[in-house]
């Protein structure tokens, strides 16, 4: 079956997937993939990963997973078929409020090491994940005709309907995800391989909704390091009212804990707040739609700008505005800014304690190596001790809008870059499927 000869707006959408490299998406856009999904005879789809190794555009949807040729958006095999038991249904729907949530959507879709595919689905309000053969296309077994699966919370949500991301490092997941059944607790971590937490008696996160994800390659010399996009209430401003601000956040590859301190969390855990302003109007933008990362010069990590999207919170006319933000500019908040007092959460308390030395939430690079900390597990308890009452930068990474649209509200954005140029090209993407 041929997807091009779909209406025009589907078509187009597609190809502004397409044109992402390693493309993904984590919350549903009815339109688009709703338009796609129909075509394809699937409902619900939410999840695209390209592998341009294979010429495959993978789709999860509801119950099911396709593969397409990307050339032609063509059939490469037949769907995988992957629905919750019956038993499972049936105990989601004596749980929660809509029967219609206690299907196995797919959530998740990534390459591992191995070269297999995981995916994860809310498998009827309790998380899974199995593998996939990408040269057969069907699910691995194990004893028999048993599907191999293994727990998905904290990779995906138990609600199909709440944000989360994941993105893969060198076959490696990390996930950022709710992660109990009411959807109130949180979690940022490595899911496979060695495994490491935000944990939730470290106040790190407050009520955050994740946005995006990405890896950022500074290897060899500093460590490669993980990016997260996400909103949550910011607690540094007022304790009674909520202020949901928009936050980037980033551990570093080689993060194995700490020895006594931090065991099995993240040592490398910082996050700032990130500004979208227009400097003469005053008017700030403050819902994180979306986020993507283009190195614009290859092999240059210090040329990779993040391209966001955000629209205006509260009612009346919506719009939408670009805002980019230097990989330049965040590392520099995060190796010479302030650190906010958590603990002592005074309303503005500025920086009080003095930082120690090494400077806390640093990446294993070859500057600390050279003064004898080989990994994380070296790092001094009472460095890790400030790390972990100090997650937050006081300062603020700023930007002004690019681009401001009314009256349209977009929700993906990717960018490509124009001959090792510091031009880019935007291709943004609608809630109507345009
Ligand atoms: C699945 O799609 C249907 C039809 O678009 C929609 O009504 C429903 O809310 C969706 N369910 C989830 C969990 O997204
Ligand atoms: C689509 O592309 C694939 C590989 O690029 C090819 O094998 C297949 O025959 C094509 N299908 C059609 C209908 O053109
Ligand atoms: C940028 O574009 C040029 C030419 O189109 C390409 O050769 C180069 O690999 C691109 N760089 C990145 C980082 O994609
Ligand atoms: C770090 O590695 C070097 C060389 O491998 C070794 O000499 C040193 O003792 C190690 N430091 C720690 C704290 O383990």
């Amino acid at each position: 079956m041929s997807l091009l000869n779909m209406r025009t707006t589907c078509f187009m959408a597609v190809i502004l997937w397409l044109t992402t490299g390693s493309t993904r998406c984590q919350t549903p856009i009815p339109n688009v993939h709703g338009g796609l999904g129909a075509v394809l005879g699937v409902s619900n789809a939410s999840v695209l990963l390209q592998d341009p190794s294979s010429e495959t555009l993978y789709l999860g949807a509801r119950g099911s997973i396709l593969a397409l040729h990307t050339s032609n958006l063509t059939w490469k095999h037949s769907s995988i078929k992957w629905e919750a038991t019956e038993e499972e249904r049936k105990s989601c729907m004596g749980k929660v409020k809509r029967e219609d949530d206690c299907y196995n959507y797919i959530c998740l879709l990534e390459v591992l090491k191995d070269g297999r595919i995981y995916v994860c689905g809310s498998y009827a309000y309790n998380p899974q994940c199995a593998f996939i053969d990408p040269v057969t296309f069907v699910l691995v077994k194990e004893g028999g005709d048993k599907v191999k699966m293994e727990n998905g919370k904290g990779k995906c949500p138990y609600d199909p309907r709440q944000p989360h991301t994941a993105v893969t490092a060198d076959g490696v997941l990390y996930t950022a995800s709710p992660s109990n059944f009411l959807g109130t607790m949180y979690d940022i971590t490595r899911a496979t391989g060695q495994e490491v937490h935000v944990h939730q008696s470290i106040n790190w996160l407050s009520d955050p909704e994740f946005v995006s994800s990405a890896l950022v390659r500074e290897s060899p010399g500093d460590d490669d390091k993980i990016y997260f996009f996400f909103m949550e209430n910011a607690l540094e401003y007022d304790l009674y009212t909520k202020v949901r601000v928009t936050r980037v956040a980033r551990v570093c590859k080689g993060d194995m804990g700490g020895s006594k301190t931090l065991q099995k969390r993240w040592t490398s855990f910082l996050k700032a707040q990130l500004v979208c302003q227009d400097r003469d109007s005053g008017q700030h933008y403050t819902v994180l739609t979306h986020a993507y990362p283009l190195e614009h010069r290859l092999g240059d990590p210090s040329s990779t700008h993040f391209y966001t999207l955000f629209t205006s919170q509260g009612k009346g006319e919506r719009v939408s505005a670009v805002c980019v933000y230097s990989l330049a500019d965040i590392t520099k908040v995060f190796a010479t800014g302030g650190f906010r007092d958590m603990k002592r959460n005074c309303v503005n308390s500025g920086n009080s304690e003095s930082v120690p030395d090494p400077r806390p939430g640093q990446c294993i690079n070859n500057v600390l190596r050279a003064q004898g900390y080989n990994s994380s597990f070296d790092m001094p308890d009472r460095v890790l001790q400030f790390a972990k009452e100090h997650p937050l930068l006081t300062n603020t990474v700023d930007a002004a809008p690019l681009l401001v649209r009314r009256g349209t509200t977009y929700t993906r954005i990717t960018a490509t870059n124009i001959s090792n140029s510091d031009a880019a090209l935007l291709h943004l993407g609608t809630d109507q499927g345009e």
